[in-house]
């Protein structure tokens, strides 16, 4: 049995809470805004004021992604694994439970949000995996700039999109690595390097861009 199975009852809980926090902050912002809008927030440089006002919503990958993510972190045997973006822990918990299944390891987290770095530490623990996650408080950029665990098997990019390409810079990678990019159509720039030289790369299921550093 994975850990995945065994905490399978704890993240049907996560995912209930996270469908309910997000479901009719959804809808209010696709009444108000239309998709351009919408990208144009997402795209833009004020990514401290647009998640702030996002402070109480999970945001979370799709169950879909976080299988994706533990099933990658399982079949490149990832020991360690970064993360831009952990917002309540739902993909953390995914990909440390990949870690603890490999054999251990370690998995660094980064969220701005004193509250949902609280929250998403409050989650690891109840899923048994608090030893094994760093979740960084601050901006990743400063976060992420130091101490990471080297090289980095896996890294996962779901916080703000402007930031992608800067932070794919920071973390040292190992040739074999995947990335995996949530909702990488408003990073234009980071598609630019990873569908370049040195990298092989496609586009995935709703949004995600799947990379392997050469
Ligand atoms: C899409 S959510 C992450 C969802 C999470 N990966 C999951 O699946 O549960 C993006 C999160 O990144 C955080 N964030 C955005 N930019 C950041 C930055 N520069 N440094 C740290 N956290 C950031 C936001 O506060 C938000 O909680």
């Amino acid at each position: 049995m994975t850990t995945l199975t065994q905490i399978a009852p704890f993240l049907d809980g996560l995912f209930a809470q996270s469908a309910a926090s997000d479901a009719a902050f959804r809808a209010q912002v696709n009444q108000q805004y239309s998709h351009d809008e919408i990208d144009a927030l997402i795209r833009g440089g004020d990514y401290i004021g647009l998640y702030t006002r996002l402070k109480d919503n999970f945001l979370a990958v799709s169950r879909e992604t976080a299988n994706l993510l533990y099933l990658l972190a399982r079949s490149t045997k990832a020991r360690h694994v970064v993360e831009f973006g952990t917002s309540f822990g739902v993909s953390t918990i995914h990909l440390a439970a990949a870690v603890k299944d490999n054999g251990g390891g370690r998995v660094v987290g980064s969220e701005f949000e004193p509250g949902k770095v609280a929250q998403a530490r409050a989650n690891l623990a109840g899923a048994g995996l608090a030893e094994l996650v760093d979740v960084r408080a601050g901006d990743a950029l400063e976060t992420l700039a130091r101490d990471l665990p080297s090289p980095v098997d896996l890294l996962l990019l779901d916080g703000a999109k402007p930031l992608y390409a800067q932070i794919l810079a920071l973390v040292p990678l190992r040739s074999g690595a995947v990335v995996v990019a949530d909702n990488a159509d408003n990073a234009p720039d980071y598609l630019a390097i990873v569908r370049g030289p040195g990298w092989v790369s496609v586009p995935f299921a709703d949004d995600v861009e799947l990379s392997m550093k050469l």
